[in-house]
């Protein structure tokens, strides 16, 4: 047993920038179920979008952030993180981050999809490996900071724990910390904290094509509905437009926005470019847009993928900004400064997620949630490129002063048992848990993709409800392993994701269905 003042779940940009402000008041404990480094922020490659430059203004950016999420943010919450975003970058920076300068020494701004203005700070198109690397460096110079990798986090503790009945019209239900698996020892560990913080990342792994390391199996949110917290706007999952085709490859390897802030061109197979054709921003329209225009496209032409262009620009350029993108291309045959790349659409971000307030409170007491697993209302219902590793910072550091006024005033039970197992044996057919994952991850990109309808909607249930079924007789049987708890976490999410996308009767941002192609009169999160 362990017992902590602070519990931080996830290594990513959320966990670690509130992990290093706690650190200051009490003893914290990280734990993430890889290595230290591995979350999507590692694998962010365009940059932070944040106001730095004189032409530039909060407005501006407020406006394009409200513009992408398509009527559906919280404008009070974008009014924050647009603002308090310079601040908590220049802490990144501090702590020794380093953003691409011109010849001036002025900050190298890109540009992406949906911004009117160059404000995207990055590193060459590493900028998330770059995030990671520097956090860590100040995680470990740190004495009050223990990091624990491989323990996979199970269920949050809950007065549920101590016998008592919980559902969704429990009033008060707090956290007392977490059961973890200790994938080492193979064994079940409690661990208690006075404060949570859900920082687990995003869900990309519903779905067999993504851009998310295998870890986004959605664990956190998953977590956090079985715990009975509030969930919200589930539908809106980002499909990034272009993601590299290239068969056989999971996950999916991303070609940044930033190649078509720096230029890119969307082309047919024939070479005509069609992004005009659908938005006069072309190529640059928000992501939901382009993504919607590629899939039509395929859907016309039977191709598997479009092309991106960038041959235009000079090797030099090409090599001094995408340094990875085109090792990556070069690899697989593709000169980018010579040839065309084929890409095609793949699941990226969660928009929706735990349901937190302006201080990342959850509707648990005691358990905020930070970064991709949760929603502030930031996104709406299509999040603006690169505006996610700027919420991540700027709520970090919320939770962090809600969090230590609170902290020493939290009573954790002294009667919290220990996991039990009692009655379950060692699985011998882990393949059941692989064919039921390629299972539930093939029937999302058939069903729940980027163009939906109420008949395709309810086929997915339908079939999901096996597997669900399936899973959890065999949970209940069998001794936990990462595998199949990630397999229960990954058809949770995706339940979560099909129940809140056949509650919207309308069309707006990510979700697009066939039955109702318009915004309905009345603006509405969807929330259970
Ligand atoms: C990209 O580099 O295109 C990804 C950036 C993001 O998802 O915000």
């Amino acid at each position: 047993m362990r017992k902590v003042d602070f519990l931080v779940i996830g290594s990513g940009i959320a966990g670690l920038s509130f992990a290093l402000k706690a650190a200051q008041h009490g003893k914290v404990l990280i734990i993430t179920k890889s290595n230290e480094d591995e979350s999507n922020t590692k694998y962010a490659q365009g940059g932070v979008a944040v106001v730095v430059n004189e032409d530039d203004s909060f407005e501006k950016h407020i406006t394009d952030t409200l513009l992408a999420g398509d009527g559906l943010c919280d404008r009070e919450i974008v009014e924050i993180v647009v603002s308090e975003g310079p601040q908590r970058i220049q802490e990144i920076i501090d702590y020794g981050t380093e953003f691409d300068r011109d010849h001036d020494g002025l900050y190298d701004l890109a540009k992406e999809g949906g911004h009117s203005e160059h404000r995207v700070l990055h590193y060459k198109d590493v900028t998330g490996y770059e995030i990671e690397r520097v956090l860590l460096k100040q995680i470990h110079e740190n004495n009050n900071i223990e990091i624990l990798t491989h323990y996979f986090c199970l269920e949050l503790i809950t007065q549920h724990h101590l016998g008592e009945f919980v559902d969704k019209s429990t009033k008060v239900i707090n956290c007392f910390g977490v059961y973890a698996f200790n994938t080492e020892r193979n064994d079940v560990e409690k661990i208690l904290a006075s404060v949570t913080v859900m920082a687990s990342g995003g869900a990309g792994h519903i779905y067999s094509s993504t851009t998310n390391p295998v870890i986004a199996t959605g664990d956190g949110m998953a977590m956090v509905y079985r715990a009975k917290g509030k969930m919200r706007n589930m539908e809106f999952i980002q499909f990034h437009p272009t993601a590299l085709y290239h068969p056989g490859e999971y996950p999916s390897f991303l070609i940044s926005e930033a190649v078509r802030g720096f230029g890119g061109v969307l082309r047919r197979k024939n070479g005509v470019a069609f992004m005009h054709e659908y938005d006069p921003r072309g190529s640059l329209a928000s992501r939901d847009i382009v993504a919607r225009a590629i899939d039509a496209e395929m859907k016309k032409s039977g191709e598997e993928f479009v092309y991106l262009d960038i041959t235009h620009r000079s090797k030099e350029d090409i090599l001094a900004h995408f340094p990875n993108i085109y090792a990556k291309c070069l690899s697989i045959g593709i000169d980018m400064t010579r040839d065309y790349i084929p890409v095609t659409p793949a699941a990226h971000y969660m928009c929706g997620g735990i349901q937190v307030d302006a201080y990342g409170r959850s509707s648990i007491n005691n358990l905020y949630a930070c970064g991709e697993t949760s929603s502030t209302g930031l996104h709406g219902a299509n999040r603006l490129a690169s505006n996610s590793l700027l919420e991540a910072p700027v709520f970090a550091h919320r939770i962090y002063l809600d969090a230590i006024q609170k902290f020493q005033n939290i009573v954790i039970p002294d009667n919290i048992p220990e996991w039990n197992d009692e009655g379950v044996t060692q699985s011998n057919e882990d393949i059941l848990v692989t064919h039921n994952l390629r299972e539930t991850q093939k029937l999302m990109s058939d069903y729940v993709g980027i163009v939906r309808s109420d008949f395709r909607l309810d086929r997915a249930m339908r079939r999901l409800f096996l597997l669900y079924e399936e899973t959890e007789e065999f949970y209940k049987a069998n001794k936990v392993s990462v595998k199949l708890c990630e397999l229960r976490n990954v058809i949770q999410v995706a339940f979560m994701v099909i129940k809140s996308a056949k509650a919207r009767k309308e069309s707006r941002g990510l979700h697009y269905t066939t039955d109702y192609p318009e915004h309905a009169d009345t603006i509405q999160d969807t929330i259970f």
